[in-house]
């Protein structure tokens, strides 16, 4: 598999869509485009260091996969592994309270996913680059403020995170509502003060939605789904 060896030498550098040069008209899978799927459709279950994913419903990859590479498994054959598993996870029932969804990426994106955790998994240190910025979720530090007595707090369309970590409100009857885009699961739950309230877990744009009657003083927003509010999903409301 020499088409794949030319991902290795490109992978840092600007010119990852290079043609292959060995006669296929096949273009290079995206490994920026890998990144961002990736994230977006696997990193809430799964562990992958280079990605900087956090989910830990599914197995550690970089764990997975590192003792085949020190057993002389090549990455290429990592590729094949992986789109196999994407086409046919069905290694858990589905009555498994986690188990992996088939087909969560198909066609061109199923190739560069495969690409890019082939490349990658059980790897070391940073990525650089295009790469390193793929794939991250866009977190804000500026505190989202509720209006009127609603407060709306998004989840990420990628990885373990809401929009904002932080949030404000005034005291009296609060509604929090939390859209999710992403095809993963996730919900909105409030703690403090008194306050223990768990809105349903929703995906592909379902909205979780809570209501509590806050005091002043320092509550703490978060995922229930196993391994998300420990990944990320967390932040502070204050309510003045
Ligand atoms: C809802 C959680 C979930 C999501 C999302 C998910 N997985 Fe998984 N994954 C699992 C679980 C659970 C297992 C172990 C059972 C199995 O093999 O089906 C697994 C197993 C795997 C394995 C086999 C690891 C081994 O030990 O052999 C690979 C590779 C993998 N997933 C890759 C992916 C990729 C790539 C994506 C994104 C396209 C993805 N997963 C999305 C939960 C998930």
């Amino acid at each position: 598999m020499g088409l794949r060896r030319v991902i290795g030498v490109a992978f840092a550098g600007s010119a990852l869509a290079l043609a292959s040069g060995c006669g296929l008209t096949e273009d290079e899978p995206d490994l920026v485009a890998g990144k961002e799927a990736f994230n977006a459709k696997c990193g809430a279950c799964h562990i992958m260091n280079r990605a900087g994913t956090k989910g830990t419903q599914g197995p550690n990859l970089d764990e997975a996969f590192r003792q085949a590479l020190a057993d002389g498994m090549e990455r290429s054959g990592i590729e094949g592994a992986v789109e196999a598993q994407i086409d046919a996870p069905a290694r858990l029932s589905k009555r498994d309270p986690v188990y992996m969804p088939a087909d969560l990426v198909k066609g061109d994106d199923l190739r560069n996913v495969s690409a890019y955790v082939a490349e990658s998994v059980a790897k070391r240190g940073k990525e650089t680059g295009l790469l390193a910025e793929a794939g991250q979720p866009e977190v804000s530090d500026k505190p989202i403020a509720a209006k009127a007595g609603k407060l709306e707090i998004p989840a990420a369309s990628a990885g373990l995170a809401y929009v904002a970590n932080a949030a404000t409100a005034e005291a009296g009857p609060l509604t929090i509502t939390s859209p999710n885009p992403a095809t993963v699961p996730h919900n909105i739950a409030l703690e403090g003060g008194g306050v223990n309230e768990v809105g349903p877990v929703v995906e592909k744009d379902g909205v979780s939605e809570i209501k509590a009657t806050v005091k002043a003083g320092q509550y703490t927003f978060f995922c229930t789904v196993e391994g998300h509010r420990e990944g990320g999903m967390e932040g502070q409301l204050v309510v003045k």
